[in-house]
């Protein structure tokens, strides 16, 4: 606890050894899954996370329980249930989950447990980014650990339930966070996002009933178990129950993971990270990492959940607010971003192949001072173009960023046009890169 805001999630990760299971153990770990496992159904598991009002982590905020429902009541013969547990987190200014696997892994496993069980899954895959060694290396010897102790494997806490939980290494490639690519990723093919229908729940990895949950979202789920629906509705707003997690980088003096209610103001946290670095002024800010673009300083004001960031004309993401201060050039920003996603676009969608890379080549030629009349509305079409056009929403990923920049930075790019260029300092973004 922190004065008077609670915090569950991030509770365990400064204590010594947190990642090792006797600590976990000592702090009451995996009585609630105990309790699940041995005395609950999972349909009032599921029921449970529902009252909650949990919403995913991930990006889409999209509610759990409900999701969980969509999966067959019962595994048909031979067709068994799969968690995939998305720990890619490759958006820029991320870096949430990773706390959570480096310093309480048995919570993630305790979690993984609890809503396995729910959905009747008997495999679990944690998909972790591939840079995340270390991270992978902490959550192989806690599965060890609980394995040992009987926690994992056949016959969970001597029941009839078994669950076999695995950690699969990405090889770098953010498209792989999105559900459907990482299922092809795990399968051993290109991560290539599969067209939606089918969704995961009726035809997921290896074509088995599978759902997809972020890292941070199944780490809610042994507190929602424990302290019930009605606690975690006290937190957060009524449309976005909860603490969450935000990972606040860029320009202010100390960037930090921090765990706050959802409807948490931007001024706020901007404070909470010593403010905007070097005295100087917020100018910009992007809510919920790179892909949901850039809002005004005169936006500070909004509250960090899902509702308002939608009014505000974008999305909460994945929590992750990145501060550009005065300095700061927003051409500059919005070529960083788009080099991001021209790179990482699979390319298996014209309109996302191609278009990501002509909105580098325009952005880049502004930015140098050869701008040329009509290539805003031009960056608008491309982006217009290819937004809910494609496989997947990778488009809007890149296309938000530059309609934002475009929308309430305008007059900056019409200047760089003008006359010659952006003036930037090299040093925006730095902290989110
Ligand atoms: C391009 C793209 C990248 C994504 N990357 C991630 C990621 O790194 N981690 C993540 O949890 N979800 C990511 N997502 C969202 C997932 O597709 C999916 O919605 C999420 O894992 C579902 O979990 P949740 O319901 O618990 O949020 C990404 C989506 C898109 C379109």
């Amino acid at each position: 606890m922190s004065g008077k805001r609670p915090i569950y999630l991030l509770s365990r990760v400064d204590k010594p050894d947190s990642n090792k299971i006797e600590t976990y153990l000592a702090d009451g770990g995996y009585e609630r899954a105990r309790k699940v496992i041995t005395s609950m159904e999972p349909a009032a598991v599921i029921e449970e996370v529902k009252a909650s009002g949990l919403r995913g982590r991930g990006g889409a905020g999209f509610p759990t329980g409900l999701k969980w429902s969509f999966m067959p009541k019962e595994p048909a013969p031979g067709k068994p249930h799969f968690l995939a547990v998305n720990a890619d987190e490759s958006e820029p200014g991320t870096c949430k989950d990773r706390v959570l696997m480096e310093r309480d892994p048995h919570l993630l496993l305790e979690g993984i447990l609890i809503s396995s069980f729910a959905i009747r899954a008997s495999r679990a895959f944690i998909f972790i980014r591939g840079e995340y060694t270390f991270a992978a290396r902490v959550l192989e010897e806690a599965i060890a650990e609980a394995e040992k102790k009987g926690f994992l494997g056949r016959k969970v806490f001597g029941t009839d339930y078994s669950l076999e939980v695995m950690v699969h290494r990405g090889a770098g490639a953010y498209i792989c966070g999105e559900e459907t690519g990482l299922m092809e990723s795990l399968e051993g093919k290109r991560g290539h996002p599969r067209p939606k229908p089918p969704f995961p729940a009726g035809y997921g990895l290896w074509g088995y009933p599978t759902t997809v949950n972020n890292v941070e979202t199944i780490c809610n789920v042994p507190f929602i178990m424990e302290k019930g629906s009605d606690w975690f509705r006290s937190m957060g707003t009524e449309k976005s129950p909860g603490n969450v997690l935000f990972s606040v980088s860029g320009c202010v003096e100390r960037p930090r993971v921090l765990e706050r209610p959802l409807g948490t103001r931007v001024s706020e946290l901007i404070e909470d990270c010593g403010g905007v670095w070097k005295g100087r002024k917020l100018k910009a800010f992007v809510p919920g990492g790179s892909s949901t673009g850039f809002l005004p300083a005169g936006m500070a004001d909004l509250a960090l959940d899902h509702d308002s960031v939608q009014k505000a004309g974008t999305m909460l993401g994945c929590g992750s607010l990145i501060v550009l201060d005065d300095h700061s050039s927003i051409v500059t920003a919005a070529r960083i971003l788009a080099e991001f996603y021209e790179d990482e676009s699979c390319g298996q969608c014209s309109q996302c192949r191609e278009g990501s890379g002509w909105v580098v080549k325009i952005l880049r030629r502004i930015e140098e001072g050869r701008g040329r009349t009509g290539d805003l509305e031009l960056l608008e079409s491309l982006c217009e173009g290819a937004m809910g056009k494609t496989i997947c929403p990778f488009p809007i990923a890149w296309g938000t960023p530059v309609l934002t920049a475009l929308k309430n930075f305008r007059d900056e790019f019409e200047e760089a046009i003008r006359s010659g260029g952006a003036a930037a300092e090299r040093e925006t973004l730095e902290g989110a890169r």
